[in-house]
């Protein structure tokens, strides 16, 4: 049977992917508490729609960081897509491209970021991992830049990698033909042991990343890009000051997917405090838990301009491939363009604050 809505796709993604990508997929950090929580914010928050205003066409459509996309949601950035599906990250970046929005790809990708940036023409902005070795970093965003990505988003909630028990129990191991492309030849994972750190890409994370980032870095990396900076993995309202601060061009508020500090609050409860904090000096976008159109109106009521939609894209990737990722993504924007309506928003302008309550 055909999904009607996003979390349909899961199970076709268990069915068609093996056990242990599936579960480093879909799974989060130890008990897996703030991954339930994203979902359970949303549920948190209840609409308080408008009535007798003329919907009878409903523009989805919004600009982030001067960019114009067809709905107010961006692929998140999502490691090893080739997992889910042979053509990985380049069907989610035709089917990004096609479905007129914005694809961030991964350091963490499993085919190169050039390949990438050739399979579609769309807008895409580059996530980036800063590697001990300052000179692997530079090389990224200069071949990012080199190839058209419109933005540098920098993840700085991975100084390590969450405990992910799922992984643990797997000792995840990635195939032999699912690698980090982006680093043929510079970081290999071949000789890096699994069974030394719980799974291979904890191994990957806690032997190449630098742990030791600080504001001192987004500086550096202001420095070596001409391209606007984007943090993100941001949850405290001093931290959205301080990257405000330093002059970064936007903000992920986010938890990493409930992938990282287990128990931490979810970016929906903390988004409104961030949003009165920064103002119009930064973008605040947000991601985690997004399923549904509503979940979507519901984060723009609450300030964000756009948020990133994670696993669902890969689950359909795994489904049916660049097919699956645009049935997604299509769903999404119909929930999207629905809720508006019914909310009697004719335009992502009109979606205020007065359009939520807590329950
Ligand atoms: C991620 N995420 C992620 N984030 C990032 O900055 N770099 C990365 O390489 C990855 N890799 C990754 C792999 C997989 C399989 C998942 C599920 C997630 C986190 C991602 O960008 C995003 O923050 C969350 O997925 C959002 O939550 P939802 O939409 O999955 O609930
Ligand atoms: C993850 C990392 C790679 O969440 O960001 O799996």
């Amino acid at each position: 049977m055909d999904p009607v809505n996003l979390s349909e796709f899961e199970p076709l993604a268990r069915e068609r992917m093996a056990q242990q990508a599936f579960d480093y997929v879909s799974g989060g950090a130890d008990d897996e508490i703030s991954m339930k929580e994203n979902r359970a914010a949303f549920a948190r928050l209840a609409l308080l729609p408008r009535v007798l205003i003329d919907v009878s066409t409903v523009d989805t459509s919004t600009r982030v960081l001067n960019q114009d996309i067809s709905f107010p949601v961006m692929v998140a950035p999502t490691a090893f897509q080739t997992l889910a599906h042979a053509d990985g990250e380049l069907a989610t970046a035709r089917a990004t491209t096609a479905a007129g929005t914005i694809m961030i790809v991964s350091t963490l990708a499993s085919h190169r970021l050039e390949d990438i940036a050739a399979a579609a023409p769309g807008p895409k902005w580059f996530q980036l991992y800063c590697y001990k070795e300052r000179s692997v970093t530079q090389e990224l965003v200069k071949r990012a830049e080199t190839n058209g990505y419109q933005a540098i988003c920098v993840t700085v909630d991975v100084p390590r990698l969450g405990r992910r028990e799922r992984d643990f129990r797997n000792q995840f191991t990635l195939p032999p033909d699912v690698v980090p492309r982006n680093f043929e030849g510079v970081a290999d994972l071949a000789g890096i042991d699994p069974a030394e750190h719980g799974s291979h890409l904890t191994a990957h994370i806690a032997s190449l990343l630098d742990d030791s980032l600080t504001w001192d870095d987004i500086d550096w990396l202001k420095s070596i890009t001409t391209l606007p900076l984007i943090l993100k993995g941001i949850l405290a309202t001093e931290d959205a000051k301080l990257a405000s601060e330093v002059g970064v061009a936007g903000i992920v508020v986010s938890n990493h997917g409930g992938r990282q500090l287990d128990g931490v609050v979810t970016a929906l409860d903390v988004l409104p405090d961030i949003v009165s904090a920064v103002g119009d000096r930064v973008e605040v976008f947000m991601d985690g838990g997004i399923r549904r159109g509503t979940d979507v109106v519901k984060a723009l009521a609450l300030g964000a301009r756009a948020v990133l939609l994670g696993r669902p894209s890969v689950w359909g990737l795994a489904a049916d491939g660049e097919a699956g990722v645009t049935k997604v993504l299509h769903m999404l924007r119909d929930e999207v363009e629905l809720a508006l309506a019914l909310c009697g928003c004719p335009n992502v302008a009109a979606v205020s604050s007065e359009l939520v309550r807590s329950r």
